[in-house]
């Protein structure tokens, strides 16, 4: 199949221009202006921006989660993707206590197999390095295209790792060429405090930021920095959501060590007093860290346009309101934490970032798509419009106007973190290599398209022969 996309403004992180571009089965094949080609169909783009597809390196579908599992599969997750214009996300295997890595990634692959409907690929998360995988077995993974390795500094008794398991992992990567991540919070004093609150009778949903104050995150995320540093490996701060953990971030990457932090579409909007919103509405916002006080939402904005924080992910952990997030009415703590944000983040950023002036249109292509890929081990396969890059386009019209909402959007939650928010701008068509996935607002692929991508080692290059089915 061949596709003429002609006359659209192509924007990448580097470029802005008005141009045609040609693809060829799965790839780009030709740039240029006004081509002289037939193709078997030709989009016209005129008045429209070419964006490259998203790349979300932060998501968690069909993953079992404080009780529960969240209520997006890879199906319902990825399609809710697809309209929101990201063609690729990086999901998380979760290492269930006591399991290998392999029968982990058996497990994950087999809730992918025949749903996929963008491409996407797994950070591996490290939870027990004694009964289950070894550090041996951690070791093959890159070789495998799993090359980022993710540890939790907090949820004590679940997921939550000790600091000689982070730093045994962190040391695993330095050789194999792997990218740490962290959920970088103080998971013991968080704990302490969230006894404190239940033991006075505190079960609110506003507890849950009020027993996770932001020095928790400073402090993890110091911690973090300084054993990478002795390990010698890469880390990637995941969901930075205040000062306190930016600052550290900064300061590591003024010294040129290798260190780079994300946050999350949420953390621009939603600050803590959504939290205090009556009759458990407030429960649609626990999601970790926390939602915090406004003043952090300018520091984030500042971060993302300064380099500061690199990407902009949405740590998409979806549930329903009504009978899952209600799980922890009358206790805080029980309340499953996450959100749905796959769809939304272009038009957010789009509408709030570049719209409203605190961002370029190549940031945030930078922040959505380039920078992920390229930390992710995806670039220059997806992250960019180029001569043979896989053909992850977005045609985005900048002119429509959409509100949203969780009876339009495609995840399966019963809310959406946005609702009733305006924007202008959506993507209006949707390729995935060359293959279009979403048109007039109907999803036109069917599951099972996507593939598994696997990734480059930290700092190389993905080139096309890569994939597997
Ligand atoms: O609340 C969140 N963020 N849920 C997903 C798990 C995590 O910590 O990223
Ligand atoms: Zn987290
Ligand atoms: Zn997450």
């Amino acid at each position: 199949m061949s596709i003429l996309i002609k006359g659209g403004r192509v924007i990448t992180a580097a470029d802005d221009y008005i141009g045609d571009v040609y693809v060829e089965d799965e790839r780009i094949s030709l740039i240029g202006e006004s081509l002289d080609i037939q193709a078997e169909r030709t989009i016209d783009a005129s008045g429209k921006y070419v964006l490259p597809g998203g790349v979300d390196p932060h998501t968690h579908l069909d993953m079992p989660f404080g009780g529960t599992v969240t209520i997006d599969d890879v199906e319902s997750g990825q399609t809710s993707a697809a309209f929101g214009g990201t063609t690729t996300h990086v999901d998380f295997i979760i290492q269930p206590q006591g399991a290998s890595f392999a029968d982990a990634l058996d497990e994950w692959r087999g809730k992918a197999n025949g749903k996929q409907v963008i491409d996407m690929g797994y950070h591996m998360a490290v939870t027990d390095l004694k009964e289950g995988g070894t550090l041996e077995e951690l070791a093959t993974l890159p070789d495998q295209g799993i090359t980022s390795y993710k540890l939790f500094m907090a949820y004590k008794g679940a997921l939550m790792v000790d600091d000689e398991t982070l730093f045994r992992t962190m040391q695993v990567a330095a050789d194999t060429g792997a990218l740490v991540m962290v959920h970088a919070e103080n998971g013991d004093a968080i704990d302490v405090l969230v006894k404190e609150a239940l033991a006075a009778g505190h079960t609110d949903p506003k507890y849950h930021a009020l027993t996770r104050p932001p020095e928790t995150e400073g402090e993890a995320t110091n911690r973090a920095i300084q054993l990478a540093r002795v390990a010698g490996s890469p880390l990637y701060v995941v969901h930075v959501s205040c000062a306190e953990s930016v600052e550290p971030i900064q300061l590591a990457r003024e010294k040129g060590w290798d260190v780079w932090g994300e946050t999350c579409t949420q953390y621009f909007f939603i600050d803590y007093t959504f939290l205090e919103r009556p009759n458990f509405e407030g429960g649609k916002y626990v999601y970790t860290p926390p939602p915090r006080d406004k003043a952090n939402q300018d520091v984030l904005w500042n971060a993302v346009r300064t380099d500061k924080l690199s990407a902009i992910s949405t740590d998409h952990c979806a549930f329903l309101w009504d009978g899952q997030k209600t799980i922890g009415r009358d206790d805080f703590s029980k309340i499953p934490n996450g959100g749905p944000g796959l769809e939304t983040r272009l038009q957010m950023i789009h509408e709030f970032g570049v719209r409203g002036g605190r961002i370029s249109l190549n940031r945030m292509v930078e922040l959505l798509s380039t920078n992920p890929a390229k930390l992710f081990g995806l670039y220059p396969r997806k992250g960019t419009i180029a001569v043979g890059s896989d053909a992850d386009i977005v045609v985005f019209d900048p002119d429509k106007r959409v509100t949203i909402s969780a009876s339009t959007h495609h995840s399966k939650s019963d809310y959406n973190l946005f609702e009733g928010t305006e924007v202008t701008g959506a993507p209006e068509v949707v390729l995935l290599r060359g293959n279009v996935l979403v048109e007039d607002g109907e999803l036109v692929a069917q599951p099972g398209i996507g593939q598994f991508v696997a990734r480059a080692k930290f700092g190389e290059e993905l080139r096309p022969a890569a994939t597997v089915a």
